[in-house]
């Protein structure tokens, strides 16, 4: 299975994790400042990251590049996203990108994976929660870092 991850990051944070991610399914991470339309077709299944800034919004490259995105044909393209958030200095908004990118993917008709539980996070509220799931995996390096790898691990693992 060709695995295809597309980040987007600021501090490095997400950047980290792509990579951690890639590496656990043999995938590659690709920046989405460098991605072509290829990279989001070209693989059984996409998974996307973005950390959240401002007030509950996509990371910049990603809000720069999202033609990209709109632009790629992911009509029943098997998708899976993450989000990097901080829930103690942000839990109005906390990893809010991962639902922006949950909207877009899902209007183009993209089959997403990957739904997880929001038990043992603390936040208040958080447009990536649909129906008491999150969209994707949701990670917080500036709070619990300590269990990213574990959270990655067994999301992968219901997904590869
Ligand atoms: C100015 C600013 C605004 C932020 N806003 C949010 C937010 O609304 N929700 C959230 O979950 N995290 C928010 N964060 C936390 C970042 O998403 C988090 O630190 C992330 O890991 C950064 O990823 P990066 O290093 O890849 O850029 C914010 C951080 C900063 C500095």
């Amino acid at each position: 299975m060709i695995v295809t991850v597309i980040f987007g990051s600021d501090g490095g944070a997400t950047k980290g994790v792509a990579s951690r991610i890639s590496k656990k399914c043999q995938g590659r991470a690709v920046d989405i400042k460098t991605a072509t339309m290829a990279d989001f077709e070209n693989c059984d299944l996409l998974i996307l990251g973005s950390p959240t800034y401002g007030d509950g919004t996509l990371q910049t490259d990603w809000e720069e590049n999202i033609d990209k995105l709109r632009g790629a044909r992911l009509k029943g393209k098997k998708v899976a996203i993450f989000g990097t958030g901080d829930q103690e200095s942000y839990p109005h908004s906390f990893v809010d990108a991962m639902g922006i990118l949950y909207d877009e993917v899902s209007g183009l008709g993209a089959t997403v994976v990957g739904f997880t539980d929001t038990k043992g996070y603390d936040y208040v509220g958080s447009t990536a929660e649909r129906e008491g799931k999150f969209v994707g995996l949701a990670l917080d390096q500036d709070t619990q870092s300590g269990l990213t790898d574990k959270r990655v691990t067994a999301w992968l693992s219901g997904l590869i």
